[in-house]
């Protein structure tokens, strides 16, 4: 057996009394022919090794290059440097594998997250993205964990789908077909029949038109997985893959669903504030020496901690789109002409500058919006008394802007039908979901959870290519 190390993030908890630890990582540096600082991802701490003047031989030494990869055994001591707890010294340092300090891209200094992203490769031995992915990780855990404490069943819905669950038509086509000499029909249209799946797929944008048949069946579902958008959207926000969670319920209203979503949102930062501390406060400094170098206006009011305290312990702005175009409308903002899309009144679509201006300088904290008019919304929202709007509601956070979207359902099949040719929304394809409506429909509701906004939000990352491993983007997609 090979591995018998201790995590170095163990090893630092512990009290150093000569103790033999095995230890396994990368070379972060080397001074003095002396010090190694070692990492090996479970901190950013590293370990600092000790390899004793005079105890090996300069061919060993020479290879002990930045990013080198070592298996050292060694005794845990109180260290006499200062900066650390403890020192490890080296009995045994065994060279795993060599890197050429000459050719490795990442050098012991500041690099910008632009130059990062090209080696994104590479990028999650740097202390931000160590942390980063660390928060990821405890992010998607503390999601399973919510949703199983409360009885909810994890359902895999299909990423090939021939749906469109939004209506959009932002999709990724997937075929077997030759784009050189596609099968074609008499008319000249593609003969999709030929197809691998006998008809026209694509990737899907939402698993939640099949939530909905889990939700009517075993009551409370969540999904989380990857979902994809062909929006040529190239801002901070967008991704062409991104993670989506996706809950369901049956017996839930609107309030319900706030009140769910809310919470959620609550227990997944906590969870993170209470087991990701060390790369918090990390990822905090590291906002505040970026803001630094913003003028005074663009900087946040709150430290990146101080933000995630104050959303565990105040509620959420909870008022109706009718109620946010009036505050924008008589804004002064909107009044000297600040606004990129100015307020034209009600029935518009809100841009994210206008979500962000609720958030950041109206309300100063997170914001539900709900009952939005149903000409901007999707084809399977519930439709309010009014005959105007829908009982939708977005959830916009500071710094992000809308971070979820969701509703009640419409459960009413002559409703929900009537919808749908008003929409051009094919009802033969969609023959199983209209199912649900036809046997034992129910009151029901869902939302979606963005997992890389949500991430931007929890480590203050301002770029969401910064919290994804690969990102997906207009004419992006290397590794
Ligand atoms: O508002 P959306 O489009 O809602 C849905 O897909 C519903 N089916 C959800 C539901 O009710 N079950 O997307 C939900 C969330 C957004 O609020 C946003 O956080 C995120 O998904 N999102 C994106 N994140 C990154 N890149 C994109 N291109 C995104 N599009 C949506
Ligand atoms: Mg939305």
């Amino acid at each position: 057996m090979f591995n018998k190390r201790t995590k170095i993030k163990e090893v630092l908890a512990q009290e150093p009394m000569s103790q033999e630890v095995t230890v396994m990582g990368w070379v972060r540096s080397f001074r003095n022919n002396q010090f190694i600082a070692l990492n090996d991802g479970s901190t950013n701490n590293n370990l600092q090794v000790v390899a004793q003047l005079g105890k090996f031989n300069d061919e060993l030494l020479k290879r002990i290059t930045i990013s080198a990869s070592l298996k050292v055994i060694g005794t845990l001591v109180p260290s006499l440097g200062k900066g650390q707890k403890m020192d490890l010294n080296a009995a045994t340092i065994e060279i795993l594998g060599d890197s050429d300090a000459e050719k490795y891209p990442l050098q012991p200094k500041k690099h910008s997250l632009e130059f990062l992203r090209e080696i994104a490769h590479l990028r999650f031995r740097t202390n931000t993205f160590g942390s980063v992915f660390r928060v990821r990780h405890s992010l998607a855990y503390a999601i399973h964990k919510f949703f199983n404490d409360k009885g909810f069943v994890y359902m895999h819905t299909p990423v090939i789908t021939a749906s469109d669950a939004e209506g959009a038509g932002e999709m990724f086509r997937v075929t077997t077909l030759p784009f050189d000499n596609p099968p074609r029909n008499e008319d000249g249209s593609i003969n999709f029949k030929e197809d691998f799946f006998g008809r026209s797929t694509n990737l899907t944008v939402s698993g939640q038109l099949e939530g909905e048949l889990g939700a009517t069946a075993f009551g409370d579902i969540y999904t989380f997985g990857p979902t994809f958008r062909a929006e040529n959207s190239n801002t901070a926000r967008h991704l062409a893959e991104f993670w989506m969670i996706e809950p369901e319920m049956a017996f839930y209203d609107l309030e319900d669903n706030m009140n769910l979503a809310e919470e959620f949102i609550r227990y997944i930062i906590k969870y993170a504030m209470d087991n990701n501390r060390e790369d918090l406060e990390f990822l905090a400094q590291r906002l505040a020496d970026e803001e630094k170098q913003l003028p005074q206006d663009k900087r946040a009011e709150m430290g990146l901690i101080e933000k995630l305290e104050f959303v565990l312990h105040n509620n959420f702005e909870r008022l109706t789109y009718t109620e946010a175009i009036d505050i924008l409308k008589e804004s002064n903002h909107n009044k000297k002409k600040k606004f990129q899309y100015p307020i034209t009144g009600w029935g518009m679509d809100l841009q994210s500058e206008h979500e962000r201006y609720l958030v950041e300088k109206h309300f100063k904290k997170p914001v539900i919006l709900s009952n939005y008019p149903r000409e901007i919304k999707a084809f399977y929202m519930r439709q309010n008394d009014d005959g105007k709007t829908v009982a939708a509601m977005d959830i916009l956070a500071p710094g992000i802007g809308e971070i979820v979207g969701g509703s009640q359902r419409e459960e009413r099949l002559e409703k929900l039908l009537a919808r749908m040719k008003e929409m051009n929304i094919p009802a033969e394809e969609l023959w199983w979901y209209l199912d649900t409506r036809r046997f034992g429909t129910v009151p029901h509701a869902g939302f979606g959870l963005g997992f890389e906004r949500m991430t931007q939000f929890v480590t203050g990352m301002t770029n969401i290519r910064d919290v994804i491993a690969f990102p997906r983007t207009p004419k992006s997609a290397e590794f």
